[in-house]
């Protein structure tokens, strides 16, 4: 046998299985690594998060991504000299923090990298015929396994597709498996560049567990942020709350078929985007409205969806535990609005849990290769929730 699938089988048989789950959204902010101890498999995962960082990606690293990201037409050797330069700063940001944290790779049992992803393109979306739902992330698995000596699962959402899914939100699996509560039910709400939610019935009938995206997090308010403001987001809303929402621009904003599509449905920075809100604008004739009313009807256009969405699979007379994540959780704004407009919603954030909110996505990744070697795949039964091995394995030699 092959001395790499010995290694594999041994880390499958692992009581205790270190991996470092990767993951750098569309917000581009970084790459967040979490070291994670992981027992078990399916509902018996048990998972510590050891250690946790974000590392922020240079403005250089930031500039040659948007030279590809979500655009329809790219310059075809940019995005293939990316595959592999991202991957090696990936590699790079891995050997940094395992030397901060006083290990070295011998110490891991596995990488689960998302990649970056430059394009996300589902059937409701490209909406050409004969094609199928289609998602490309970069930063390539061989290149992380080589450049750190660890075996490396990557490419995760490409068999969610060719199972019949969307390729996203994965998230449900890891959520499922690690958040689940007998007699709670739970809303896992994540506020990346795009906003998502998973609902966990308290009864943990897994063909109840919905997922879907909601529309945008913080991908526009970053957008425009940089725009009016020249920096990289409204922290804690400090523009927004100086602005009026301008309610003909919001009407024009939530004028769009996604938020008329059935669930689940899956979106991204390709929808949701600087032209998206400018058109909005030139159909509700407010192109001359205030940089600060604009980062408030943004804020309120990204509360609403949210709130919309949720209100559609949730009962309005029964209370919910709420946990929230990603960088929308630390928008003040953001969660007062989302608050008022669902008072029957306990809001919590998923550090609560255990698992800090900007942490999360990267261990529902480490879970999803821990799934891969050592688990079994989860059945929902559901169209677009294929109950699949999801990752590519890599190996260092
Ligand atoms: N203090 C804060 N106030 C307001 N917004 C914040 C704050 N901290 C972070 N954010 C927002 O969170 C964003 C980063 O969120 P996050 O890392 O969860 O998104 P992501 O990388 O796109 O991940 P994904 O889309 O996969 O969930 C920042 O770009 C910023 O908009
Ligand atoms: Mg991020």
């Amino acid at each position: 046998m092959n001395r790499n699938l010995h290694k594999l089988f041994d880390i499958a048989n692992k009581p205790v299985r270190r991996i470092i789950g990767l993951m750098s959204g569309t917000s581009l902010d970084g790459l967040d690594v979490a070291l994670c101890s992981i027992s078990g498999s399916g509902m018996d995962t048990k998972v510590t998060l050891e250690y946790f960082d974000t590392i922020a990606y240079p403005v250089v690293v930031k500039d040659e991504i948007r030279k590809v990201f979500a655009r329809e037409t790219v310059d075809f050797q940019q995005l293939c000299l990316l595959n592999p330069w991202l991957a090696n700063f990936h590699a790079v940001y891995i050997h940094e923090c395992l030397y901060q944290w006083g290990l070295e790779p011998k110490d891991i049992d596995l990488i689960a990298s998302h990649g970056q992803t430059v394009y996300h393109s589902p059937k409701i979306l490209h909406q050409r015929n004969g094609f199928p739902n289609a998602t490309l992330q970069i930063a390539d698995g061989d290149h992380i396994a080589v450049g750190t000596g660890i075996i490396t699962l990557s490419d995760f959402r490409q068999k969610h597709i060719a199972a019949g899914g969307e390729g996203a939100p994965l998230a449900l699996y890891g959520d499922y498996c690690l958040f689940s509560k007998a007699g709670e039910d739970r809303v896992m709400l994540n506020m990346g560049g795009i906003s998502n939610f998973t609902f966990l019935p308290g009864t943990l009938d897994a063909t109840a567990v919905y997922v879907t995206d909601t529309g945008p997090g913080n991908t526009l308010l970053d957008a425009f942020a940089r725009t009016y403001f020249g920096v990289e987001y409204d922290k804690d809303a400090l523009f927004a709350l100086q602005g009026t929402v301008n309610a003909s621009l919001l009407a024009a904003l939530k004028d769009n078929d996604f938020f008329r599509k059935p669930f689940p449905r899956t979106t991204g920075p390709e929808l949701f985007n600087k032209a998206y809100v400018e058109n909005a604008q030139a159909v509700s004739n407010t192109t001359g409205i205030t940089a600060y009313d604009m980062m408030a009807t943004l804020t309120c256009f990204s509360a609403d969806t949210i709130t919309d969405a949720l209100g559609s699979v949730l009962d309005a007379d029964k209370e919910y535990a709420v946990y929230a994540s990603g960088g929308g959780a630390h928008n003040p704004l953001l969660m007062r609005w989302i608050k008022e407009r669902m008072p029957h919603l306990n809001m919590h954030t998923t550090g609560e849990l255990g698992i800090a909110g900007d942490a999360k996505e990267a261990v529902l990744f480490a879970i999803l290769a821990n799934e891969a070697i050592a688990g079994e795949g989860i059945d929902f039964g559901k169209p677009g929730m294929p109950a699949v091995t999801m990752g590519k394995i890599s190996f260092p030699a």
